[in-house]
């Protein structure tokens, strides 16, 4: 089967497209055919260097993918020949507290390859079906940027109708929680550092959009645009240099979600702005299959549609990669296998 693997891993890796053999599935396991995989910013940290020390040479790169059984192994009752599933991002956490080396065991980022590839082997406990009206791009969507902003939203911040979101920026995390909030009932405050973006951002709900760009104190704004209460969530992906922002604009006993680096990972917190707003800042890794498969239920029910920006072919995957680097896209950027 072809494959991508990380050469040169460190600041120059890049992908080489390699003949490996194809998988068997062992007792319990399960063969998919990948069909569609997506790109989030930590492959981009995985291939060019930046997560952990580990040398990823030599690693199938990408978390996510989507695709179809092709073959059982024995012992297998939880999926058939023919289902459409998606692996998930942590394959030992099923549900409850976040898995111990969490970051080890997850796909394609570790130790464990990821989804580059035309079949993988996969334990029928770490998989979900895909919702019917999804194709394998767009379910391949799923794993980890929207399994994160369901979680921060959802599972940790209880978003309830009438509630205030702040999403910062528009890569994949943030435009899946802007569905989600607007799916919950929920206003929508974005942010985003080009004027292009705007309307699109308007027009999938977003109440108020503000340029981080053209207004670096972003939480003033949200203070007067929420009547000076602050917002009740904040899905922080810039870490360093938007976590000190976030805790000025939210409100009084309200979430922030500390999800991302995107603009740095040392900054200094001042413990007093937690404590004085009685903030609850919860650090989020992806989540567990169980918080995939309500979201997939959510997902279902309100025929939700994941925001893919470009599709690559599976030669160009280099490419995709560069795209995602651009910080271009608006939404997703996917690779089509
Ligand atoms: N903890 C977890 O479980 C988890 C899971 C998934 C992702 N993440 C992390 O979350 C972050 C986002 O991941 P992603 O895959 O959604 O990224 P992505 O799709 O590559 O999104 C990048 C976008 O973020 C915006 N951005 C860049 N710098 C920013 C800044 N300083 N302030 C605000 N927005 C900024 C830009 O949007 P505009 O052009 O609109 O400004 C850019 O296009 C990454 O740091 C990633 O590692 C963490």
């Amino acid at each position: 089967m072809k494959a991508y693997e990380i050469t040169n891993a460190g600041a120059k890796g890049r992908l080489a497209l390699v003949d490996r053999p194809q998988p068997k599935p062992g007792p319990g396991e399960i063969l998919i055919r990948i069909r569609a995989t997506s790109l989030n910013y930590r492959d981009l940290l995985t291939v060019k260097g930046g997560i952990g020390g580990a040398n990823k040479r030599g690693l199938i790169p990408l978390s996510d993918g989507a695709g179809e059984v092709a073959e059982i192994g024995s012992g297998v009752t939880r999926v058939r020949t023919g289902d459409r599933v998606c692996p998930i991002f942590t394959p030992g956490w099923i549900s409850g507290r976040p898995a111990a080396r969490t970051a080890e065991s997850s796909l394609g980022g570790g130790t464990v390859d990821g989804m580059l590839r035309e079949y993988a082997v996969a334990h029928e406990s770490a998989v979900v079906p895909i919702p019917s009206h999804l194709s394998f791009e767009e379910a391949a969507c799923l794993p980890c940027a929207a399994v994160t902003a369901w979680n921060a939203l959802v599972a940790v911040g209880h978003v309830m109708s009438g509630d205030t979101v702040v999403i910062e920026g528009t890569g994949g995390v943030s435009i899946f929680g802007l569905q989600f909030a607007r799916m919950c009932g929920a206003r929508v405050i974005a942010t985003t550092g080009s004027e292009a973006k705007i309307e699109r951002l308007r027009q999938l709900g977003a109440s108020d959009v503000i340029n981080y760009k053209t207004t670096p104190e972003w939480d003033r704004r949200v203070m007067e645009l929420t009547g000076g209460e602050g917002a009740d969530h904040i899905l922080d992906v810039g870490g360093a240099g938007t976590l000190a922002r976030a805790l000025q604009a939210v409100r009084a006993g309200g979430f922030i979600t500390v999800i991302g680096l995107l603009s740095g990972m040392n900054g200094e917190i001042n413990p007093l702005g937690i404590l004085f707003r009685a903030a609850h800042v919860v650090g989020i890794r992806v989540g567990s299959r169980e918080m995939f498969e309500c979201m997939n239920r959510a997902i279902s029910v309100n025929q939700m549609r994941p925001v893919i920006d470009r599709v690559f072919q599976f030669d160009e995957a280099p490419e995709a990669l560069e795209y995602l680097a651009s910080g271009k896209h608006f939404g997703k950027v996917c690779i089509s296998v």
